[in-house]
């Protein structure tokens, strides 16, 4: 597909944990990138990862289903945060959530375990999805312009099958 976000964007990762994206993101030259994360200790472990790099981040510790964010982002990202949301009146704030934070034209850009992916991450039960529902959990306000399948392999060698969609913020 083609490219959605440039390094100008300002680029808002939810649940961020500590995985290598943000790191990732500034080696390419994004300079405007916030990692949310209802845990202070997995973005405790985000700055240790980050090193001297930590301070070119701002960290949010927040609940991504009551996330206000102070300046619209271009691009909300998220891996394997929305599944952990069971039940539908979650979902539908996370989408508020999302949609009130993400310009017009901007990106959500979301992967989730797939329809035959593990039942539990982290230990928590999940709910699995296909571009088909995460198409309709964010629809209103997001359109689906692109969506892939892939398999992740866990450092044990178990294989995660995911769902990966791209979708835009439509007008207000
Ligand atoms: C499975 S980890 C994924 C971490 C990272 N995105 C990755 O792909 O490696 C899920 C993360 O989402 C965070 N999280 C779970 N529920 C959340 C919520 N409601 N709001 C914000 N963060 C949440 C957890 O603390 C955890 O760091």
């Amino acid at each position: 597909m083609r490219r959605v976000s440039t390094p100008d964007d300002r680029v808002v990762t939810v649940g961020a944990g500590a995985n290598p994206l943000v790191g990732t993101l500034l080696d390419a030259g994004y300079h405007d990138v916030a990692a949310v994360d209802v845990a202070p200790a997995a973005l405790d472990a985000l700055r240790a990862d980050l090193g001297d790099r930590a301070d070119l981040v701002e960290y949010v510790v927040g609940d991504v289903r009551s996330l206000v964010l102070d300046r619209p982002a271009d691009v909300w990202h998220d891996r394997a945060t929305f599944h952990f949301l069971s039940d539908p009146a979650d979902r539908a704030r996370y989408a508020e959530r999302a949609a009130a934070a993400v310009r017009t034209g901007g990106h959500l850009v979301i992967a989730t375990f797939a329809p035959d992916g593990p039942t539990t991450c982290s230990g928590l039960s999940v709910e699995r999805h296909d571009a088909r529902s995460l198409a309709t959990a964010f629809a209103g306000c997001f359109e689906l312009v692109h969506t892939e399948r892939s398999i992740h392999r866990t450092p044990a060698g178990a294989e995660q099958p995911f769902t990966h969609a791209v979708l835009r913020r439509t007008l207000r």
